[in-house]
């Protein structure tokens, strides 16, 4: 027998998330395998924000909670994983998983040499895909243009604002800490970066983007931020709608201002997406990004919470900011 601890979800979320939501549960999986079988421990896992809204994660109360993890190969009657091998997989929050069909549950992933494994939870996984596929297909930034990423400190928004220097842009990044905006500038090379906490956005916006002058918003956070960024857009500028944070705990959906007018003014092309749409095409942003992290055009930073047990107090943490770059936690 093999002893597996799961975070489940004890209670449906309502509201800000707490301890109270989850419960830790040990269950007994059977090392007796079945050809083809395998069973694999958990090394890394990861928290992300659609957890929260059930997007994807699929969140039942009583089950385990959703997500991907990096996981190790100790029982095996499978000749393509044999014990030691390393595999990615949606196992959600669970330290040891019977797979019973490989080729359904576990994920292909690109050989990534010497770099840290949990790069496949981050810049090489679905985060690094939503910054390179998100922003490129739907911004279509163009050299010299103007760029402004929310939430830029975390594990999207900094892989965005570095693609988006990449590309020649000027970037202005917003984010919830000083020190996530001394990083972004110093270390990422932002042109601008601004604690939203403390700077008016507009004000801000006056100053790195006068006269209405952004020519994409990348956008993580919503809510009346994104309003006013809609104020600052230039004339057929283009948004891309990745996520909406700053209401992902509202028990009801703001009802305004509405920003109708200005898009229409400034005839914008607002796009939402959902990344799993470039699946089929995956292999291409995991090739650019692998690129850029090996020539060390592409940094990547992770906030590691050390214990299993910890990973509702890691997840309740995107939502109170206490990351910088990607949240990760390390079994
Ligand atoms: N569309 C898709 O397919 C897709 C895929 C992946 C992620 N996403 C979305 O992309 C966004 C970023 O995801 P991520 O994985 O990179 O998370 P993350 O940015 O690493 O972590 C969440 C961050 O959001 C900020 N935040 C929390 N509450 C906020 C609020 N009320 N207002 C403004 N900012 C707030 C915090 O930073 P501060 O200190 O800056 O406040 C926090 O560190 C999320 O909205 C997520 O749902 C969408």
């Amino acid at each position: 027998m093999v002893l597996c601890k799961k975070w489940v979800l004890a209670k449906a979320f309502h509201g800000k998330v707490t301890a109270e939501n989850f419960r830790l549960e040990e269950e007994d999986i059977s090392d007796k395998l079945k050809d083809g079988e395998l069973i694999a421990e958990a090394v890394y896992l990861t928290v992300d924000p659609y957890m929260r809204i059930g997007i994807e994660a699929g969140n039942v109360v009583g089950n385990a909670m959703g997500g991907e993890q990096i996981a190790k190969v100790i029982v095996s009657k499978n000749k393509q994983y044999p014990v030691g091998s390393i595999v990615r997989m949606r196992a959600g929050w669970r330290t040891h998983t019977l797979v019973t069909d490989a080729e359904k549950q576990i994920q292909r992933s690109a050989e990534m040499g010497d770099l840290p494994l949990s790069l496949m939870l981050g810049a090489m996984g679905m985060p690094g895909m939503t910054a390179y596929f998100g922003f490129l297909k739907i911004c279509e930034p163009k050299e010299g243009e103007t760029v402004v990423v929310s939430g830029a400190a975390g594990a999207v928004g900094s892989l965005v604002g570095q693609i988006a220097k990449l590309k020649g842009c000027k970037v202005i990044g917003f984010a919830g800490t000083d020190e996530k905006c001394d990083w972004l500038k110093k270390d990422l090379g932002f042109d601008f970066a601004y604690n939203y906490k403390k700077v008016d956005v507009d004000t801000a916006l006056k100053e790195a983007a006068p006269n209405a002058s952004v020519d994409c918003y990348f956008d993580n956070v919503g809510g009346m931020f994104t309003v006013k960024v809609l104020n600052h857009m230039k004339l057929f500028g283009r948004v891309s709608i990745c996520g909406s944070i700053s209401n992902y705990n509202d028990t009801s959906l703001p009802t305004g201002p509405l920003p109708f007018f200005n898009i229409l003014k400034s005839q914008l092309k607002i796009e939402g997406f959902i990344v799993m749409r470039w699946y089929a095409i995956w292999e291409e942003g995991e090739k650019a990004m692998l690129q850029w992290i090996k020539e060390g055009k592409i940094k990547h930073r992770e906030q590691v919470t050390n214990g299993f047990d910890k990973m509702p107090e890691a997840f309740m943490g995107l939502f109170e900011g206490s990351n910088i770059g990607k949240a990760i936690i390390k079994v």
